[in-house]
């Protein structure tokens, strides 16, 4: 047999262990060259003719973590795609032909690629824990199951809960992957390998009455059309099929083939040969992989993130009290200081709602709550490895904060302000280690936004630069280095793009009419409802402090707004009236082309503002701004962010558009400086 790499055969007592470990990798992915492997070890298998199959991982905890999402980027071409997945599919085939029964012993992450695997053995047992995840996140990437997993998972599951799970691309529990049956047993770890002996000992049970009544139902194509409909309407109100088409391919291909696993196999290469080409599943490949650098950056600068227990926050409103919240959710000790009684109350009761959502067992709120202590006194100042400050965004205020915690902090412990755009030198000026201070930049809401801006300040030391990016990567986040200039990098850029949506009120355009533009280009929520969610005061403020700095001026409708008290969300009206935390919107026509010209105007601003940022170097490249302004600001992920559209756009075509916004609405559509000397690769 040829020399494999990735794959180990054992066999012992007529039982042959099959371990993928590939090498010189903290986790298992299946490439081009493992598939191919494993055709060659199942030859080997059929050859022995062992009495069963044991698939696991040479990983200590981990299974499979999917495809090689190295390769994907490499394809050229829907030809090329589409002979490597009909390789997988082929040999994922073998493996489910073998006339020994197998079992995938699943100690860990088992999603895409990976779930598809065990999915072609025939039982899966996982070793429960709360943090392995087993799903098939494929649409995240913008595509869908291609190596058999679409048509596999429906016959194990049946198609509702098997089209959810796919859609949403979300990942299971272990124990939860039980009671939808996507694996047979979950077992604590130590009795992975007898679960998957007892599971092979015991014929499998035929399909119940009511299973065997929904596998009839769903073989015919008007009951499939009618679930297809009743799924795609909920669809919809997620994510449209111009920007993300996997998941509607994935509905039409069971719609048209759920009664035929052939015609359904050969229809999901199909698809997925398309999609994997498409510029949408480009760019979510080109941000997975940003990810990634971001969650490296802590690793590379060698700080330990576990030296972090304990972070002291001052000011408990609605930022920091629910930084104090998330940092605890994610097994930290908080103490949380306010001067203000009520909103340190306040600030508990927040956090308190927040445990019971995402942590569920009362056992664990109690062990959350345990951990998060109110501190009127401010004594956990003396005991943190890190100190934030979020109090008012009053420049004398924070510098004196900062002066007193510097007096008792331990020596080593990190100083951190969530300023959105006070200098952090002007901060620092008074201590008596100014290299201990850092912008922490977090953005609302805390617990949903995955970035988080670590603010280089002309005086912060490396050191505390570098154990800042580890304090973000310990309560899961992605540290993004900015540079210290007013707005940082996601402020900064956002600001002209909801001024210009407040210029569109005045003029008379429905905030609805807006909104819709910028999401019909893909933004996350449009302008006017994020101004109002943000707080129209602290947008004010922001916008106050970057037209000092860089010109141009905020529309009196803000200021108007701010003086009457109308704030947004948090008072119940801004641009918007809000009912129960939702904006009431009303029914609002418009054309095509009047969309059009507003969703230009929208986001040319942002582009102009987004070479300027990389003209002045606050982030270190284009890859680190589009990562910022999708993680941070929710910027349409399938186009890549802001500079991967301007490349999209052509960078010539692009700045020319400017010439006409500029005859149009006036000199804040000048191409700023840095458009020239834009060097963009493609
Ligand atoms: P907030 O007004 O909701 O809360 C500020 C809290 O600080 C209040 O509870 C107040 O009682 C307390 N406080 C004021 N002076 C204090 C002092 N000397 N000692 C102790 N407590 C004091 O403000 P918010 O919105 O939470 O903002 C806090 C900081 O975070 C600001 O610097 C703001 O620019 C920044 N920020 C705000 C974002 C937002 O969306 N609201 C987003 C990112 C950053």
């Amino acid at each position: 047999m040829a020399q494999l790499n990735n794959w180990r055969i054992n066999s012992e007592s007529g039982w042959c262990r099959l371990t993928l470990d590939v090498p010189r990798a903290s986790q298992n992915v299946l490439s081009a060259e493992v598939i191919a492997e494993l055709d060659i070890a199942l030859e080997q298998i059929e050859r022995d003719a062992p009495n069963a199959v044991l698939l696991c991982s040479g990983k200590e905890r981990g299974f499979v973590a999917g495809a090689d999402v190295r390769e994907f980027a490499k394809i050229e071409s829907g030809e090329q795609a589409a002979e490597a997945l009909a390789s997988a599919h082929r040999v994922f085939a073998r493996l489910e032909a073998l006339p020994m029964p197998s079992v995938a012993l699943i100690n860990g992450h088992c999603l895409g690629g990976g779930l598809e695997l065990a999915l072609a053995c025939d039982f899966r047992v996982a070793a429960d824990s709360e943090s392995a995840r087993i799903g098939l996140p494929e649409v995240l990437l913008g595509i869908h199951p291609g190596f058999g997993g679409s048509v596999r998972l429906i016959e194990t599951i049946g198609a509702p809960a098997a089209l959810q799970l796919m859609l949403s691309g979300r990942g299971l529990a272990p124990r939860s992957a039980r009671r939808l049956g996507v694996v047979d047993y979950a077992v604590p770890m130590r009795q992975l390998e007898s679960a998957a002996r007892y599971a092979v000992s015991r014929p499998r049970l035929p399909d119940g009455k009511l299973k065997g009544l929904w596998k009839t139902v769903m073989a015919s194509l008007p009951a499939r059309a009618l679930m297809c409909a009743f799924i795609k309407r909920q669809l919809r109100a997620r994510v449209r099929r111009e920007h993300y088409p996997a998941p509607y391919q994935l509905l039409e291909l069971w719609r048209r083939h759920g009664n035929d696993r052939e015609a359904m196999f050969a229809a999901e290469r199909e698809s997925v040969a398309q999609l994997i080409t498409s510029a949408a599943s480009r760019n979510l490949v080109k941000l997975f992989f940003l990810r990634e650098k971001l969650k490296k950056i802590p690793k590379e600068t060698g700080k330990e993130t576990a030296h972090f227990s304990h972070i002291h926050v001052i000011g408990a409103g609605v930022m920091g009290g629910d930084i104090a919240a998330w940092c605890v959710l994610r097994g930290l000790r908080a103490t949380l200081h306010d001067s203000n009684p009520a909103a340190l109350a306040n600030a508990m009761k927040r956090a308190h709602n927040l445990f019971r959502r995402r942590l569920k067992s009362p056992r664990l709120v109690q062990r959350a709550l345990d951990r998060f202590q109110p501190d009127p006194a401010g004594d956990g100042a003396r005991r943190a490895d890190v100190i934030l400050e979020a109090i008012v965004e009053d420049r004398a205020a924070k510098a004196a904060v900062f002066a007193e915690a510097q007096k008792v902090a331990r020596s080593g412990a990190l100083l951190a302000t969530n300023t959105s755009g006070i200098p952090l030198e002007e901060l620092a000026s008074g201590l008596r280690a100014p290299g201990q201070l850092v912008g922490l930049h977090f953005f609302n809401p805390v617990a949903r936004m995955q970035l988080i801006e670590v603010v280089r300040g002309e005086q912060s030391s490396p050191d505390s630069l570098a154990a800042a990016a580890a304090f973000a990567a310990r309560i899961g986040r992605l540290p993004l280095a900015v540079k210290s200039r007013p707005g940082f990098l996601v402020n900064r850029i956002l600001m002209p793009y909801l001024l210009e949506a407040v210029q569109l009120l005045e003029e008379g355009v429905r905030g609805e009419i807006v909104d819709r533009a910028a999401e019909q280009f893909g933004m996350a929520m449009g302008p006017v409802e994020l101004a109002d969610n943000v707080g129209l005061d602290v947008c004010m403020h922001v916008a106050r402090n970057l037209t000092k700095t860089y010109g141009g001026e905020a529309p009196g409708m803000l200021a108007q707004k701010v003086e009457g008290g109308n704030l947004g969300k948090k008072t119940g009206e801004g641009f918007y009236r809000w009912t129960r935390g939702k904006a009431q919107k009303e029914k609002a026509d418009s054309d095509a082309r009047t969309l059009a010209a507003i969703e230009e105007r929208l986001i040319f601003r942002m582009l102009n503002e987004s070479v300027a940022c990389l003209n002045e170097g606050i982030v270190d490249g284009a890859d680190s701004l589009d990562a910022g302004m999708v993680f941070g600001a929710g910027f349409a992920p399938f186009r890549g962010g802001p500079v991967a559209y301007i490349i999209e756009q052509g960078q010539e075509a692009a700045l020319r558009r400017f010439d006409g916004l500029q005859e149009r609405y006036g000199e804040r559509f000048a191409p700023c400086a840095g458009w020239k000397e834009l060097q963009l690769g493609e």
